[in-house]
């Protein structure tokens, strides 16, 4: 008969996640998220259990989001997702509210402001202030939490970037690891955002990765200089497929900064419908991660 996965604990106040972490005899793996799960999620939890006990974060953080951005409407599906936790080895989950994460004003609360060459390209050229909320939440869960390692998926790529800078710049005693993006089997990034596509903009959906998979391809075989070219047919293409693109853009994989040949991506966002979709594909082979 199969065994039932055990419930797995919920800690919601401090004194109770102080109180799991100092129960907790070797190390600690970390994998933050905002919750309703899915297989991209739990693929960072398994990466993270093994020899370490495995805490994941479920947490809708209102400090990146926007105004008028999807911050009510985000999935929260608790229950489902401690089934699934369970299903994967992770040993606890910290779920504060929003006034246990933030007990004080915004006004009142010291926060860490990521530096504009990294944080105001890309997307948070369209979400201002989004990796200042990033970084705010993370930097708290990291303290308290205190895991040796933290995982982190390369679909939010720019907002590994920012972190793994965050983590060098302040010290924090935390290793990184980052894991590639978990795709449904017709190539779109898995996102809990995927559930505000209507059917038929579903089947749109995987074109997004299509192209920058194409342009990718054919940026190996040509010099930076060039990739200005390719990124405008991005645009169109994306256009033409019935996106509404917010950027296409090339960038070096480790700094955010000008490709150069090396060890760069391609990044874009669009919007389909209701739903703001992001993606990123590696133009060279090797990464800095
Ligand atoms: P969330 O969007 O829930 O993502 C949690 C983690 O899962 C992130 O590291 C993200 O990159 C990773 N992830 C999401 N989709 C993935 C996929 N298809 N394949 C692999 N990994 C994937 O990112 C956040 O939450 C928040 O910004 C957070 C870091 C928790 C701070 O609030």
């Amino acid at each position: 008969m199969p065994t039932r996965p055990e419930a797995i604990p919920v800690l919601d106040t401090l004194d109770a996640l102080e109180a799991w972490r100092n129960d907790q005899p070797g190390p600690v793996n970390f994998v933050p998220t905002m919750g309703n799960l899915h297989a991209g999620h739990l693929a960072l939890v398994e990466h993270a259990a093994g020899e370490a006990a495995v805490i994941a974060s479920i947490f809708v953080n209102p400090a990146q989001f926007g105004p008028g951005e999807d911050y009510e409407r985000y999935p929260r599906t608790l229950a489902e997702d401690l089934q699934a936790l369970a299903s994967v080895g992770c040993d606890a989950v910290w779920a504060p509210d929003v006034a246990t994460m933030y007990p004080l004003p915004e006004q009142s609360r010291y926060s860490v402001l990521p530096p504009a060459a990294l944080a105001e390209c890309l997307c948070g050229a369209h979400r201002p202030g989004h990796f200042d909320g990033v970084c705010n939440v993370v930097m708290r869960l990291f303290w308290q939490v205190r895991p040796q390692r933290a995982v982190f998926g390369e679909k939010d790529y720019q907002q590994l970037v920012i972190l793994r800078r965050m983590v060098e710049e302040f010290s924090i005693p935390v290793t990184i690891d980052a894991l590639p993006t978990v795709r449904e089997a017709d190539g779109l990034a898995m996102s809990s955002r995927n559930r505000y596509l209507t059917e038929s903009e579903r089947a749109i959906a995987p074109g997004l990765y299509r192209v920058l998979g194409t342009l990718a391809e054919a940026a190996r075989e040509r010099d930076p200089g060039t990739f200005e070219a390719l990124r405008l047919s991005g645009m169109e293409r994306l256009d033409a497929l019935g996106f509404k693109p917010e950027y296409v853009e090339f960038r070096n994989a480790e700094n955010l900064g000008p490709p150069d040949g090396k060890n760069d991506r391609i990044f874009a966002a669009a919007r389909l419908g209701s739903a703001r979709l992001i993606d990123n594909v590696a133009v060279t082979r090797q990464s800095c991660l």
